[in-house]
């Protein structure tokens, strides 16, 4: 969509503001995205459930949710969780000489890397390593980040993921998953 394409008012004066002419360019600047596409539908939808007079950081914020693609689900990478536990793990323990491990997800989306991560590994992390370890779980998008604090999961993000073998994700009696907070 570029600025002349039926942007609202308060989206044209927040691509002034921020000195561009097109969304595109406004969220590559703040994402790094090199073609970022816009979902034209959300955006519009998203716009509606501001107030006017929302502030700049809003409006832009409404840009990248219609920008991130958040797809995610429990135990995703299992080769890699796999490979943290009996190739990472050990090596990181050595080097971190009796500090907590310290763990960045980038671009967490909902959170089911993280619980997975939690969920595989930190049984495993504690009995190598009594220091146990620190997660820092970062994602531009609010919305997402609501969702992985919630810690509460349709089935969708469950993908024929067994219950039984994975006993840190709860089921509840509505049919979602709940990651406990024990
Ligand atoms: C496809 S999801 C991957 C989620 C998870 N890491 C996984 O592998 O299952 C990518 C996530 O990265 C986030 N993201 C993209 N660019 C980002 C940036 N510049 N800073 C922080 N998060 C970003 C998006 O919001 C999205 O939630």
């Amino acid at each position: 969509m570029s600025a002349g394409g039926g942007h609202t008012p308060r989206l044209e004066a927040l691509l002034r503001a921020r000195g561009v002419e097109t969304m595109e360019a406004l969220v590559a600047a703040r994402l790094g995205f090199e073609r970022p596409r816009l979902d034209d539908y959300l955006v519009k939808s998203l716009l509606r459930t501001l107030p006017a007079d929302a502030p700049d950081e809003r409006v832009e914020a409404v840009l990248v949710e219609a920008a991130v693609v958040g797809e995610t689900f429990f135990l995703r990478h299992a080769g890699q969780l796999q490979w943290l536990k009996s190739g990472w793990l050990g090596a990181a323990a050595a080097g971190a000489a009796g500090r907590p491990l310290q763990i960045l997800f980038a671009g967490c989306s909902t959170g089911e890397e993280v619980w997975s991560f939690f969920g595989s590994l930190g049984p495993a992390i504690r009995a190598a390593h009594p220091a146990g370890f620190r997660v820092l779980a970062v994602d531009v998008s609010a919305r997402a980040l609501a969702v992985a604090r919630a810690r509460r999961y349709r089935t969708w993000s469950l993908r024929g993921v067994d219950l039984q073998a994975n006993p840190w994700l709860r089921p509840t009696p509505d049919g979602a998953v709940e990651i406990p907070h024990d």
